[in-house]
């Protein structure tokens, strides 16, 4: 009877007092990976899963000049800033040899170019075809290269995401609203879902759910004037968690917007 006492009071210990001093001695912290998390969409997801308790790790292709982000990382111990441009395989090495046997609950592909939609380089007759390459690298291949670094923490861990920023521009541009120019940004979102496709008949096999979330149209930092159908970041990095959370294997390859709205190609 002493003994059932004893184990009791054990148990009460562990679970409610480091809980009041926001620790979780038993409970596991899962682990979130962001990319292009210096700014805008990526930045919020650092801010939400930080204030979750989650173990962040904030990629930045220039950490040095990541002023917000590098204050966010001093205010909050679970928050871990790593150099990280996507079409660099030098520092996917360098993360990957430092990560290894960690897991990666949910890895966030959210690093991307998208140029002035309507400016010259984007519009039929003024097509740059110098800067191609560049979205092609970061949008379409970027994700693809970025989740086939981190597989092994991913498939490690209890969660087991891979998310992929894309956009409705590039889902169905052809019925978007007669929206033109965008060439790039909207053939590289393409691309990049049809690699994400790919990517999740192949992962479904280890377990591992890989998504694709639309954001909404969202006023980060860059947009100076945003309309009305535009959201704030907040919202919208809320409801995509809520989304990532209620994922299951049967969303792999699924297109679910920001508020739970699924798209059929
Ligand atoms: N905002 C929207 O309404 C909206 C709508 C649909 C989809 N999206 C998608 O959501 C994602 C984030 O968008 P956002 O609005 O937050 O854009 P943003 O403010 O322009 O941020 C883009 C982020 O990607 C990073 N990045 C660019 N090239 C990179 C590279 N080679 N390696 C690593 N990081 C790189 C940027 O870093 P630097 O600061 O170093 O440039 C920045 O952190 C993008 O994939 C975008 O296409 C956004």
């Amino acid at each position: 009877m002493a003994y059932r006492g004893i184990f009791a009071a054990l148990f009460v210990f562990l679970y409610s007092v480091p809980e009041s001093l926001g620790m979780s001695a038993l409970a596991h912290q899962p682990t979130v990976l962001v990319t292009g998390s210096n700014r805008g969409i990526g930045l919020e997801f650092v801010r939400q899963y930080a204030a979750k308790e989650w173990r962040v790790i904030a990629t930045t292709r220039r950490p040095n000049q990541a002023r917000a982000l590098q204050a966010l990382a001093r205010s909050q111990t679970n928050v871990t800033v790593e150099l990280l441009d996507v079409t660099n395989g030098d520092h996917l090495d360098a993360l990957v040899e430092k990560y290894r046997g960690q897991p990666i609950d949910v890895l966030i592909n959210n690093a991307g170019v998208s140029g002035d939609f309507q400016g010259p380089g984007q519009s039929l007759g003024t097509l740059d075809y110098t800067t191609v390459d560049t979205f092609m690298s970061v949008n379409a291949i970027g994700p693809l290269r970025v989740t086939e670094a981190f597989y092994e923490n991913v498939k490690l861990s209890d969660q087991k995401k891979v998310i992929a920023i894309t956009a409705l521009l590039g889902v169905h541009s052809f019925k978007y609203g007669g929206f033109s120019g965008a060439y790039w940004y909207k053939v590289s979102k393409a691309a990049m879902n049809a690699a994400v496709f790919n990517l999740a008949q192949d992962a479904i096999k280890d377990g591992i759910t890989v998504a694709l979330l639309t954001p909404g149209e969202v006023a980060v930092e860059k947009v100076v004037d945003p309309g009305p159908n535009f959201i704030a970041p907040e919202v919208s990095i809320r409801g995509m968690i809520d989304v990532i959370e209620g994922l299951s294997s049967e969303d792999s390859g699924a297109i679910i917007r920001y508020n739970g709205k699924r798209y059929a190609f």
